[in-house]
């Protein structure tokens, strides 16, 4: 049988392990045109030099050595998690079976007797280092596999949150509505009937006044003139002639309050919200505005400077989840007191919004990360960590983009610029 052809540069590594120098000479010029040979005489320097790097592919173990035996080696080499994946040959002049299943055993993959035909000994080497490499290869599939179930299971458990953060500002967007909508109907009439009694207070009024005429200019009894008198002192007619009109206007004021809020409730939570329409942003700030007013109106000054922009198309209850999200990060980074600047502006073939705050601002590691779902530097309960993401993909629905300029103790600006002709 021929020898198969020599590569033209070996690339695999044996370690031949023979205490006879002849042994080893023979072995190394039948083995050195075809790999990388590594030499050791005993069973100590085999393990020294398996233990280290670049560890052999393969190693030639004879079993009769002074010191150490081969199976004493192999055993060892196998306890090892280093050199444990190393085949070891068992190449020996003792030819009896128990030693070969003893050798086999220890944890060797095959056995060899001295002498041994070259080709037969090049045919088991080649074997078992294609059998290590097929399980080398097994082996990094599995970790590559692994790493692909654990990434793709923390992708699940990513779309599983979103889906519940939707969900749940779904759920509170009905109930606003809601709740915006059984609101209405008993504002309706508390209005209504605010505007009749301001008309009949007007009448009742008018009727004393002309009761007051009507004494003031017919004969009456002083005793009686004197009881209506004390009447008016004691119910305080003068002060109530002033006071109940102003309650009322102040009421119907109010009331004006009342429906505003409800006004921006539905728009906020509007159910039809993947509707584009032609909108006022302005309006839409103002109202986000007004929705979060409660966050912000001890510790922040809301400053707006609005510019001339025109009105676009967009998904107005999206965009209004972007300006609060953005308005109550403003006011969350702000600590003791604070400022916050609302702008807009155009430029070019874009409108922009800028939602700038004065208070303690983003690291430099973390404003890489703000856009990444669930990055929170807020304390458990306080933030999920998806406001930014789901407004960047809010803006980028729109075909916008938002930007941050941020400084340490100074503060933060978010910008977000949109196109004005936009189809969707
Ligand atoms: N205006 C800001 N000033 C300082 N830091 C900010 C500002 N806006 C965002 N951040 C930082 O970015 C992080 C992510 O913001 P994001 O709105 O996505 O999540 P969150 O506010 O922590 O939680 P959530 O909005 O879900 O309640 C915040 O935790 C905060 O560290
Ligand atoms: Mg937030």
């Amino acid at each position: 049988m021929d020898n198969p052809k020599p590569p033209a540069q070996p690339t695999e590594t044996i370690l031949v392990v023979d205490d006879e120098p002849i042994n080893v000479s023979v072995f190394g010029e039948l083995l050195t045109p075809y790999y990388k040979v590594l030499v050791a005489s005993s069973g100590e320097r085999a393990l020294h030099i398996a233990g280290n790097m670049p560890r052999p592919d393969l190693i030639l173990l004879d079993v009769m050595m002074p010191g150490m035996d081969g199976y004493q080696v192999v055993t060892l080499l196998k306890a090892n998690p280093d050199t444990r994946d190393i085949p070891v040959i068992f190449v020996t002049a003792l030819n009896s079976d128990f030693e070969e299943e003893r050798g086999l055993q220890a944890g060797a993959v095959d056995f060899v007797n001295k002498p041994c035909h070259m080709s037969t000994l090049l045919a088991r080497i080649r074997t078992h280092l294609e059998l290590k490499k097929a399980r080398d290869w097994l082996k990094n599939q599995n970790v590559l596999l692994e790493a692909e179930v654990e990434r793709r299971q923390q992708e699940n458990q990513q779309v599983h949150l979103q889906l519940l953060q939707s969900e749940k500002l779904a759920a509170i967007g009905q109930l606003a509505a809601g709740v915006a909508h059984e609101i209405n109907n008993p504002i309706g009439f508390v209005n209504s009937n605010l505007n009749t009694l301001s008309g009949y207070i007007r009448d009742i009024f008018s009727l004393l006044n002309g009761y007051d005429n009507l004494i003031a200019n017919e004969p009456i009894a002083p005793e009686t003139l004197e009881k209506i008198r004390a009447l008016k002192i004691q119910k305080d007619l003068d002060y109530l002639r002033t006071d109940a009109p102003q309650l009322i206007a102040e009421s119907l004021d109010g009331l004006a309050r009342v429906r505003s809020i409800i006004q921006d409730l539905k728009n906020f939570s509007r159910v039809d919200s993947n509707n584009w329409e032609l909108t006022d942003l302005h309006k839409s700030l103002d109202s986000t505005l007004n929705m979060v007013w409660n966050e912000l109106k001890y510790h922040c000054t809301v400053h707006k400077e609005y510019g001339d922009i025109p009105a676009i198309y967009c998904l107005p209850s999206q965009l209004h989840q972007v300006f609060m999200n953005l308005l109550i990060n403003a006011a969350q980074a702000i600590k003791g007191k604070g400022d916050i600047t609302v702008r807009t502006g155009r430029l070019a073939d874009e409108v922009w919004v800028e939602i700038a705050d004065s208070g303690s601002g983003i690291s430099p590691e973390h404003i890489n990360r703000l856009f990444e779902p669930f990055f929170t530097t807020k304390p458990v309960g306080k933030g999920t960590g998806l406001g930014l993401s789901i407004s960047q993909n809010i803006v980028e629905k729109h075909h916008g983009r938002i930007e941050v300029k941020s400084e340490i103790d100074k503060g933060t600006t978010f910008r977000i610029c949109l196109p004005i002709e936009h189809s969707e």
